[in-house]
């Protein structure tokens, strides 16, 4: 048996590598860690630390700039925000790093991938759903679905037993996820919904009350809905992020708290900080408005509130997300221009909007003098646009009277 984990070098994929190995015979196990921008600190040491632990190998792909370029750049012309709040950041992470595993598990041929996600959660519903779509014949271990441990303490109690050094504390108050696009962060304090979160609660943003004075200005740049330049410096998709991200998390920009529905049904609370990734948005967002008539603009809603299910229930890799990708890419064709957001304590605010595929007119919108709208059209247009109404209540009147 061969089986390829999911490695993140946190304690309970460290726990994982023994549990592996004494509750199935004999196997091999294969760490896979993909570094999608969560920053040096999580990936230094990796390796030695997976091997140490007792894996066989350690494979790091670096996937920085294929998930912002294919995964978050797509899902942003969809206009895709789960309930409203959420930018989907961990969301969003899961398809490409399960895709990678299962793409080192058929390349070193394993039968089995393993990864360290609770029952509870929606990480394992979006793994699992990458794993069935692209390798149904290997088998899913799910350790915290089988195993008996429940606490930190456990673990580290299973791994001490076993000589096994971690460098992991008992004390860990929240479970975070960081990648290049945000950092989420639940459970500790933040498990009761009354609680306010505590200052340390934050790590990507400056607190809003903290943050400078001065407003700042930034332009984004967009081309057929990729971001390409800020500041009219082009930048790769992931370099623009992470540049975005530290103007904005100066600012104090892209911090959340939410209440949010789970796929398996219950609510979690979460705060999430995506601070270039808030203000790339409202800049997309803005620009649209620029470009997409009503009807167009309306159905291009309608794509986001579905996207967001797609993403946030981990159905990347179906029928239905390549559908709604080719939708929202088709308007996003018509996304091309520039956009000036203004960032001060904690709000970002678009100020400047242009573009070249601008249907906006000076001509026709002014509320001064014109001489290319004919306001006399507008009586005839209401008239056959009211025509329904009109009729319904002169035949309910005839009725009343008869
Ligand atoms: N609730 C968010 C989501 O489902 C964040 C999940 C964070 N995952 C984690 N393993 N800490 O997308
Ligand atoms: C987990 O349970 O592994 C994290 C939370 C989630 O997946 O929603």
């Amino acid at each position: 048996k061969k089986v390829v984990l999911a490695y993140s070098g946190g304690l309970d994929t460290s726990a994982i590598i023994p549990w592996l190995k004494e509750n199935y015979e004999g196997c091999e196990i294969i760490a896979f860690a993909a570094d999608v921008g969560q920053g040096e600190e999580e990936l230094i040491g990796l390796r030695e630390k997976a091997l140490k632990t007792g894996a066989s190998e350690c494979y790091i792909v670096d996937l920085k700039e294929e998930f912002i370029a294919d995964y978050v750049f797509p899902t942003i012309t969809t206009g895709a925000v789960y309930e409203g709040e959420y930018l989907l950041g961990t969301s969003m992470a899961r398809p490409i790093i399960a895709k990678a595993q299962v793409e080192v598990a058929l390349r070193v041929g394993a039968d089995a991938l393993c990864h360290g996600c609770t029952g509870k959660g929606n990480d394992q519903v979006r793994f699992e759903g990458t794993f069935a779509a692209l390798a149904p014949e290997l088998t899913v271990i799910a350790p915290w679905r089988e195993w008996d441990m429940v606490s930190r303490e456990d673990l580290l109690d299973y791994l001490a037993a076993r000589d096994i050094q971690t460098t992991a504390s008992a004390t860990k108050i929240y479970s975070r996820d960081a990648n290049a696009w945000h950092i989420s962060h639940e459970g500790g304090e933040l498990e009761d919904p009354w609680c306010e979160p505590s200052k340390g609660v934050w790590t990507l943003t400056t607190d809003p009350e903290d943050a400078p004075n001065q407003a700042e200005r930034v332009m984004l740049s967009f081309e057929e809905g990729k971001l390409v330049a800020v500041n009219d410096e082009k930048l790769s998709p992931y370099q623009a992020v992470m540049k975005l991200n530290a103007i904005a998390g100066a600012h104090g920009v892209g911090r959340i708290d939410i209440v949010e529905n789970r796929l398996v049904g219950m609510k979690s609370r979460g705060c999430y900080e995506t601070p270039g990734g808030t203000v790339i948005v409202a800049a997309y967002k803005a620009l649209e408005t620029l470009v997409l008539d009503k009807a167009a603009l309306k159905y291009r809603e309608q794509i986001g509130l579905e996207f967001s299910h797609v993403m946030y229930d981990g159905r990347w890799f179906t029928p239905l997300n390549e559908a709604l990708l080719a939708g929202a890419a088709s308007f996003a064709k018509k996304v091309t221009g520039d956009i000036v957001v203004k960032l001060y304590k904690g709000q970002a605010t678009v100020v400047q909007r242009r573009s070249p595929n601008s249907l906006y007119s000076e001509d026709f919108a002014t509320f001064g003098a014109d001489d290319v709208y004919d306001q006399s059209h507008a009586e005839g247009f209401i008239r056959l646009y009211s025509l329904s109404s009109r009729i319904s209540t002169l035949n309910q009147k005839a009725r009343a009277l008869k």
